[in-house]
């Protein structure tokens, strides 16, 4: 099977190798706890986006033996996931390459779907919405949890930083995709027609030194790579001197010892009406 058209360049976050050092340190304690409580050994659960597949593995132990599927646009990820899931010896996760527009599965297949940060970065969100609930037993708990740009903070902020959540968030919606859409997930799943809506929100911060210097290394890698500039000044959000006043700004928040991330998101639990 061929990458769907989805997987073009135009998924703001990329694939670079920054990206995936942040995205590895993701598991379902850090960043799909909200879900926790409700999985059970013997479900068939659904991990829609699932990037390198590391919340995907502790979803698969969680529920083991059931199914674990994880699904992604882009091949090279399925690829990770799959050697992440090997490494962790969880023979009940499979992956498979798709577009969550159009599912590969049958009907009311799975007990549990879960996104984490991907409705942010497909454009219709309903059609994303209406073909997990098809994938859905009658009854059957979606679980999505997306960030919110505009509630994410660096502290101290030199009263610029703030800038690069704004440029982030523009560069998003220039790639046609959602960048506060957190806030909104309860309106979007009930407009899906889910029921039983279970909203909440929760940060993800990088605190102490370590967690400081390694966030900082994503910024400079992934953020301040000449790749991500060269997209934000041709979508004409932001300019070169902005930048370079940012990366300068940067510098500063790093070796500072009161340096702090916070990135915010919201989540939220809802329900396929029985039948
Ligand atoms: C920010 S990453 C999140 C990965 C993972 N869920 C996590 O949080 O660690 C977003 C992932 O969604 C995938 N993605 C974006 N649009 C998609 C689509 N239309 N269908 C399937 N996957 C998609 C990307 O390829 C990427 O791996």
């Amino acid at each position: 099977m061929t990458e769907p058209s989805a997987a073009m360049p135009w998924y703001t976050c990329g694939f670079s190798e920054a990206m995936l050092r942040l995205l590895k340190g993701h598991t379902v304690h850090s960043h799909a706890a909200h879900l926790l409580p409700y999985l059970q050994p013997g479900q068939r659960v659904l991990d829609f986006g699932c990037g390198p597949g590391t919340i995907s593995v502790g979803l698969a132990k969680a529920i083991a033996p059931g199914e674990l599927h994880g699904i992604d646009m882009k091949q090279a990820q399925i690829d990770l996931a799959r050697s992440v899931a090997e490494a962790a010896d969880q023979g009940n996760a499979t992956f498979h390459l798709g577009d969550v527009i159009n599912l590969p599965f049958n009907d009311h297949y799975f007990d549990i779907a879960h996104g984490h940060s991907i409705l942010t970065y497909v454009p219709d969100t309903q059609a994303a919405l209406a073909e997990v609930r098809r994938v859905l037993k009658p009854g059957g708990l979606i679980s999505v949890r997306e960030g919110i740009i505009g509630s994410s903070f660096l502290a101290p902020d030199f009263e610029m930083l703030g800038d690069a959540w704004v440029t982030f968030a523009e560069l998003i919606t220039a790639d046609g995709g959602h960048p506060h859409i957190g806030r909104d997930l309860k309106r979007h799943l009930l407009e899906a027609g889910f029921t039983d809506l279970r909203p909440t929100a929760s940060y993800t911060s990088h605190t102490t030194p370590e967690e400081v210097a390694f966030f900082w290394t994503v910024i400079r890698d992934w953020f301040l790579s000449p790749a991500v500039r060269e997209a934000a000044t041709e979508y004409g959000v932001v300019s070169h001197r902005h930048l370079d006043n940012l990366e300068r700004a940067f510098e500063q928040w790093r070796n500072h010892p009161g340096a702090f991330s916070a990135f915010a998101y919201g989540e939220c639990l809802g329900s396929k009406p029985p039948r």
